[in-house]
């Protein structure tokens, strides 16, 4: 039997599109509409589009480019990036992009080194000083605790000893396999509560511009920068690591930044910083 996912009503377009407008959705529709935004993107699928086959550890790329590409792979015509398949990321693709979003914000999956990844963009330097009321994103600087509630630490502990973690020209990266079960979760901006293109401060489960993982549903707030910890998955041994917020869902934590460069415009990762890699293989 088909999954299916509770929606809150749908914009005009999508609702007169589903069968006697009905809030629920299979799976197949949900993937569907989950790109049928203008600013809205999904990567939820992209376990079950290939990644496996090109699926390799840091380092194990392809001739040393540090690139970061899109990935649309079966989503050419409706991901925004759709037509970008396999070409490298520039800023200038965001920002493009983000202009079409009420809260300033564009994401897209993408492929770098061989692993899946999700690139946001937000504002933060247009709109980091101005009320949190106006709904424009910006960059959260934030406290971080554990899946039992205990404090970890805070983000800017980590971005004091490497700078390099801090958002680089209001990009930031984060490895796109869910800290759940390692599924690849996605941003997308379908109009239910926890997508539709609005935004609220606090990295609460409110608001919209969220990364979504299709598979549990469990939500990340790609502007809710914290310190987390979590494990590695061969030995068991603890690490702490910068990374964007767990709003909701089963996923226990947040999931890891991954710093980045701009090489002019081109978005490049940053190979020497690797503990986030480690929870799921
Ligand atoms: S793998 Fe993402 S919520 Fe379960």
């Amino acid at each position: 039997m088909a999954r299916e996912y509770e929606l809150k009503p749908a914009p005009a377009d999508v609702a007169d599109d589903l069968a006697g407008g009905t809030t629920t959705i299979n799976r197949r529709q949900f993937l569907r509409y989950g790109f049928n935004t203008a600013a809205g993107v999904l990567t939820a699928s992209l376990g079950m589009l290939g990644f496996a086959a090109i699926l390799l550890p840091p380092g194990g790329g392809s001739g040393g480019d540090l690139a970061v590409q899109f990935w649309a792979k079966g989503r050419e015509d409706e991901a925004w990036y759709g037509a970008k398949h396999l070409q490298p990321m520039t800023k200038a693709d965001f920002v493009a992009e983000a202009a079409k979003s009420s809260t300033g914000t564009a994401g897209a999956a993408g492929v770098w080194n061989g692993v899946p990844v999700a690139v946001n963009y937000v504002e933060h330097s247009k709109y980091a000083g101005t009320p949190e009321s106006n709904g424009k994103a910006r960059f959260q600087f934030m406290e971080g605790y554990d899946e039992t509630g205990k404090y970890v630490g805070h983000f800017e502990d980590l971005a004091e000893a490497d700078p390099r973690l801090m958002p680089s020209d209001d990009l930031v990266m984060v490895f796109g396999r869910c800290t759940h079960l390692c599924c690849i979760p996605g941003w997308q901006l379908v109009s239910n509560s926890f997508t539709e293109d609005s935004w609220t401060p606090g990295g609460g489960d409110d608001g919209g511009t969220k990364m979504f993982c299709i598979c549990h549903s469990s939500r990340f707030d790609p502007t809710a920068l914290e310190m987390n910890t979590n494990r590695n998955r061969s030995n068991g041994a603890t690490f702490n690591y910068a990374g964007i917020r767990r709003a909701g869902g089963p996923a226990p934590v947040g999931l890891p930044i991954i710093p980045i460069q701009l090489n002019g415009d081109v978005i490049e990762g940053i190979t020497d910083y690797v503990d986030w890699y480690t929870y799921c293989d």
